[in-house]
């Protein structure tokens, strides 16, 4: 179906259906997608106030943070969140949204446009799996975050932009974004620690971490007010169903492993599913606490008021103290710093 959008209004990802015949516009072709902030601005420089876009074949409806005036979305209201909507006819056998890979090798494209691309598309991939988490999707999942794990490793100011944009709510696939992006970013500081492990394969213990809740039910994964012993231990359960399902898809690796069971361990031994304490719990599965802890605190849960990053790491230092790895905490402490 085609769309009139104003130029400063485009987005990549967008297919452009030029005027045929128009001989002024500065592309040699008339139809194409857009890969980069400059063919935007090429675009609004040769002077088109608006352009038909396919949405058929591209993006469409994409607001984000930073859109200047008219920058609204499709429904004519700027509610100031980040949206995307993907087109209905997508590849029914991908799971991440093309204009997630597209993005991300887009080296023209601004970090605060990438990281809402990258997030978006991200939290579209994490739900996707989450509501089919079958061995191939798994596999899927585990080759795009390797592309993710990459970019917020080689390109710091995406990776500040992504961190800035992590939004939160009760939906774990956001969770599994949050936790993800914050805990690759901690893994940075001790490459030198992780040495041997495969930053890769932590990336997808750290997107995956909370996969085994898709076994467990939701009426008691979303539950207002306290859990019951019985509940509790249902929640329990779903670092070793992680595992199960991780190595089912035949994709279980030593570092998947380490994340998924023991990123609910304390180094002061009251965490589960095994009681470990301090040096039995691996650096993967201190870092993987510490920012699923930091996630837990500062969204929008159904259990408890969202916490400010400062409130948060008070209640941390504060209340948790001997819970986490000390340097793991300081890291994070260091990640949040105002600049
Ligand atoms: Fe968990
Ligand atoms: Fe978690």
């Amino acid at each position: 179906m085609l769309k009139k959008v104003k130029t400063p209004d485009l987005r990549t990802g967008m297919y452009v259906v030029l005027p045929s015949g128009w001989l002024k516009h500065p592309f040699l072709k008339n139809n194409f997608t857009i890969k980069s902030r400059r063919q935007i601005k090429k675009l609004i420089d040769s002077g088109l106030e608006d352009v038909m876009i396919d949405t058929e074949k591209g993006l469409y409806d994409f607001a984000l943070p930073d859109a200047g005036p008219g920058s609204s979305g499709a429904e004519g209201e700027d509610t100031g969140e980040i949206r995307i909507k993907v087109p209905g006819k997508w590849e029914p056998d991908k799971l991440a949204p093309h204009a997630l890979l597209e993005a991300i090798r887009d080296p023209g494209m601004a970090p605060t446009e990438k990281a809402g691309v990258v997030y978006q598309s991200s939290l579209t991939l994490m739900e996707r799996l989450l509501e089919e988490p079958r061995a191939e999707n798994i596999k899927e999942a585990k080759k795009v975050i390797k592309e993710v794990v990459d970019l917020i490793l080689c390109e710091p100011q995406t990776a500040h932009e992504l961190l800035k944009i992590t939004s939160h709510d009760v939906y774990t696939y956001m969770h599994c974004v949050n936790v993800g992006v914050l805990s690759v970013l901690l893994s940075k500081s001790f490459a030198g620690g992780l040495a041997q492990e495969d930053i890769h394969e932590l990336g997808a213990g750290f997107f995956l971490h909370d996969l085994g809740k898709v076994q467990v039910d939701s009426a008691i994964i979303n539950k207002r007010g306290e859990l019951t012993p019985k509940e509790m231990e249902e929640i329990r359960k779903h670092p070793q169903k992680g595992c199960e399902m991780v190595t089912e898809a035949g994709e279980l690796t030593d570092e998947c492993r380490t994340i998924i069971m023991q990123h609910h361990e304390r180094i002061d031994g009251s965490g589960y599913p095994l009681w470990l304490r301090g040096g039995d719990i691996l650096l993967p599965g201190h870092i993987c606490a510490v920012a699923d802890v930091y996630d837990a605190l500062t969204s929008t849960r159904s259990y408890q008021n969202r916490l400010t990053t400062f409130q948060a790491l008070k209640y941390m230092k504060e209340k948790l103290e001997g819970k986490f790895l000390k340097e793991v905490f300081e890291e994070l402490v260091r990640i949040f710093a105002p600049r």
